[in-house]
């Protein structure tokens, strides 16, 4: 594949969609284990401007794209194969023509879904999937309250419960209602009313909000449940308080798991949603539309053609 020297850049000087910069950078050099991507799309997440603890720095973790060249050692995929994943947070993220991304991060691209829909799996799926699988390893027949069931995650956590056999209860907008019972959701109670009254005994909550919504959340677990939090960390005081095991994790990029997802999505039991796309050229502007409210799905920057 022809590799070009320069490449277009959104690199990150602060903390905000404003301090976004279109930048002309040289395409980075895959090292030994790690494979250069050209960029067909990326997703943008709440808050991510503020993880890093450097600057400047290139926003963005999801790919989905081609294989452009390989570094040293990688046996695993080839030139031109059509791959995605989850770029780790402590790297330069995908919000460019090109991505550098360790090999076993990557996995074979969805068949049936383009690169844009592609793009809003790995950082959000895997979230979701780490949360269900090794932070509460739901089963069959417990009740899941996730909250936050319309959002980036937590509409992956209807999913994945559901087709995990869980009971699943979600926590979203009014509005959302039908949208999180269509993923599978066999109740979705209106996030402005009083949760912590209308359900009780859960097994696991995932949680997506943080806040208030994590400390009225303890009342409703059963004890020896779990609490798994994505947004915040859980108080030493409300752990010590409660028979409930609470856990935040950061999640992890895993090529293993990204296939599994994909094959969810090719059988049509994983149903990414895209709320609206940016080119690279415009990403400031998918930074800036963040924090609407009541919209489902993740906000896509596309690189190239779908
Ligand atoms: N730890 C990790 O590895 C990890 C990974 C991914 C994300 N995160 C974090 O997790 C959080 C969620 O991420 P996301 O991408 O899913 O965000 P998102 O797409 O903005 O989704 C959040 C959802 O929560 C809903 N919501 C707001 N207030 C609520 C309430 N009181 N009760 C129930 N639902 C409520 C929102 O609805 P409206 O649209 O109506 O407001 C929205 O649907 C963010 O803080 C993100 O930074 C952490």
């Amino acid at each position: 594949m022809n590799v070009a020297h320069m490449m277009h850049v959104v690199r990150a000087h602060g903390r905000t969609g404003a301090n976004l910069a279109n930048e002309k950078l040289p395409v980075p050099e895959p090292g030994p284990g790690e494979v250069l991507v050209a960029v067909h799309a990326t997703a943008v997440t709440a808050d991510e401007l503020s993880w890093p603890d450097d600057v400047p720095f290139t926003p963005c973790h999801d790919v989905s794209g081609t294989v452009a060249l390989l570094g040293d050692g990688v046996t695993e995929r080839e030139v031109g194969e059509q791959v995605y994943g989850l770029i780790g947070f402590d790297r330069d993220g995908a919000a460019a023509e090109y991505a550098v991304v360790p090999v076993h991060a990557l996995a074979a691209k969805p068949r049936k879904i383009d690169h844009t829909t592609t793009a809003v799996i790995p950082l959000a799926g895997l979230t979701a999937w780490q949360a269900l699988h090794e932070h509460s390893q739901v089963q069959r027949g417990q009740h899941v309250l996730v909250h936050g069931g319309a959002g980036g995650v937590g509409r992956y956590g209807v999913q994945l419960a559901h087709y995990l056999g869980a009971r699943v209860t979600a926590t979203a907008a009014r509005s959302a209602t039908k949208d999180v019972r269509a993923l599978g959701a066999d109740r979705v109670i209106d996030y402005t009313t009083r949760f912590e009254e209308q359900v009780a005994d859960v097994d696991v909550v995932i949680d997506t909000v943080g806040g208030e919504t994590l400390k009225r959340s303890w009342g409703v677990v059963r004890p020896g449940g779990t609490i798994v939090c994505i947004a915040e960390e859980p108080s030493q005081e409300q752990r010590a308080a409660h028979d409930i095991r609470a856990e935040y994790f950061i999640v992890e990029p895993n090529g293993g798991q990204l296939e599994e997802l994909a094959h969810l999505v090719d059988e049509g039991r994983l149903r990414p949603a895209v709320r609206r796309t940016f080119p690279l050229d415009r990403t400031d502007e998918a930074f800036v539309l963040r924090p609407g409210r009541h919209a489902a799905g993740k906000v896509v920057v596309q690189v190239k053609g779908a």
